[in-house]
């Protein structure tokens, strides 16, 4: 197995092994280290099957229910896809989902610890994933700044008021299943305890105790900050590609900037986490 840094902050590139079949229990917690330190990993020359993709992902943790069944494989219901034959386009320009940084489902009691994707189909040109670290972004702030918001929490919802996305429409049983979770702004990571700014301006209703306007300015800053590109990995894929994220330690963010017509397809697998700690200084 041999592993390449992708950035100095995050990211690194698995290439040598082979994730179509079961991998020994060394390996298996030598790629948990990794993950923890590095919180993307890219595994290229993976065409996986959905049941290996299903064997791969478990490598990392448990699998995690996806939300919205519409966009899920029949025979596979843990593996979701992301696929631009089902979404619209409106002014020429193709609504996919998961643009703008955040990290997802935030408002689950257990956000996912990690999502992954296999790249069946890309088009010619466009439709990377970007990644920023929220860890780094967190270590840059000033201490004042550190000390102001370690204690400040965030309703996370559905669809915040000020959510600069539309999220898929959900048919009202799903809605029905749908939490919302007051988050903490700074988070501690339950592996490599490192702190990590905690946003998403998709779902973040506010920050509690704070005034509106001061919250949603609060809230901007940090998620300017923390989206600047020095912080950023940027995926280009190949067909074959296994990318794997962590939540609780990146945003993520996926580009329509696409011709609509080419095709896109990605499989999708979620794995569970836990209940967010906050970060105490
Ligand atoms: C996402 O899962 O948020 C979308 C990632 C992508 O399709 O690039």
């Amino acid at each position: 197995m041999k592993v390449k840094k992708l950035t100095p902050a995050l990211g690194a590139e698995i290439s040598d092994i082979d994730l179509s079949a079961p991998v020994e229990e060394k390996i298996k917690q030598e790629l948990n280290t990794l993950f923890a330190e590095h919180a993307v990993l890219v595994f290229p020359g993976q065409p996986l099957t959905p049941p290996q993709f299903i064997q791969a992902a478990q490598i990392f943790g448990l699998l995690m229910e996806q939300q919205i069944k519409k966009f899920t494989l029949p025979d596979y219901p843990y593996v979701g896809f992301n696929s631009t034959k089902d979404l619209p386009i409106v002014n020429g320009k193709l609504q996919v989902r998961g643009e703008n940084y955040h990290t997802d489902h935030s408002n689950d009691l257990e956000p996912p610890k990690a999502t992954s994707l296999v790249a069946v189909q890309i088009p010619t040109a466009g439709g990377d994933t970007q990644f920023v670290d929220t860890r780094k972004a967190f270590d840059d702030l000033s201490p004042e700044l550190k000390e102001k918001i370690v204690i400040l929490k965030s309703l996370h919802v559905h669809e915040s008021s000020r959510s600069p996305r539309s999220f898929a429409k959900l048919s009202p049983e799903e809605m029905g299943k749908i939490p919302q979770t007051t988050q903490p702004l700074v988070i501690e990571h339950p592996e490599s305890k490192r702190p990590a700014l905690y946003l998403n301006t998709g779902r973040m209703e506010g920050i509690e105790g704070m005034e509106v306007n001061a919250a949603y300015e609060l809230i901007d800053f940090l998620y300017k900050h923390a989206t600047q590109p020095k912080y950023e990995y940027r995926h280009k894929w190949r067909i074959g590609d296994f990318v794997i994220w962590d939540n609780r330690a990146v945003m993520h963010q996926a580009n329509a900037d696409y011709d609509p017509k080419e095709y896109r397809y990605l499989y999708r697998i979620m794995l569970k986490g836990s209940a967010l700690k906050s970060f105490k200084l």
